[in-house]
């Protein structure tokens, strides 16, 4: 079964659900008013993306990136390629970046960069999980759900090789599945 491969859960399906529904309700009082497009980047954030906007009680338009900066690795390789870009204008559009992880920064560094040169009105960044010691870029996130250590994790949108996306939590891998000690 799925379960076999992981070592641990970190966050319960439930802690999960209880922490979108806080930062759905943020995201709401922050965005009245305002013209919101909430951009997903595929593959791993979508989601927490479909559940996210479903706590936020605003009007809202949506959109899909992906790119990719890792390979079927664990480690950033710090090059970002566009897979697919977005097709919304988004001049006056006060952007939500949503984001599965914020490890070493990289890749949302390079995105934020390319997106704020198409006239948006706003952009912030809402990650599902944070491990600030891997930061490496300058990089924030304005809503963050979790911060957690230094350790691969997986499941509720996060692979490892394309895989474990589908796990309604999210687990630490037994490292003998990638490899590691
Ligand atoms: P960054 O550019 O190093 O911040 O990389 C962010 C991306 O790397 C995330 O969107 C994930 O796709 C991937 N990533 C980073 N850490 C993990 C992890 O622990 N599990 C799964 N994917 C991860
Ligand atoms: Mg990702």
């Amino acid at each position: 079964m799925l379960n076999d491969a992981i070592e641990k859960v970190l966050v319960s399906e439930e802690e999960l659900k209880a922490k979108v529904t806080s930062l759905g309700q943020q995201i709401t009082k922050d965005y009245a008013g305002k013209n919101l497009l909430m951009v997903s980047v595929l593959k791993g954030s979508v989601i927490f993306m479909a559940d996210l906007m479903r706590a936020i009680d605003l009007p809202c338009t949506i959109d899909f990136m992906c790119v990719s900066s890792y390979g079927s690795g664990t480690k950033s390789s710090g090059v970002v390629k566009i897979i697919k870009d977005l097709d919304i204008d988004l001049h006056g559009k006060d952007l939500l970046i949503v984001e599965d992880i914020l490890d070493s920064g990289k890749t949302l560094h390079y995105i934020t960069k390319m997106l704020s040169d198409r006239g948006t009105a706003s952009i912030r960044i809402a990650t599902l999980l944070d491990k600030p010691d891997r930061r490496t870029a300058p990089l924030t996130p304005d809503y963050s759900g979790f911060v957690i250590p230094d350790e691969f994790v997986v499941g509720y949108g996060l692979d490892y090789d394309e895989k474990y996306r589908n796990l309604p939590y999210i687990g630490v891998l037994k490292p003998e599945i990638y490899g590691g000690k």
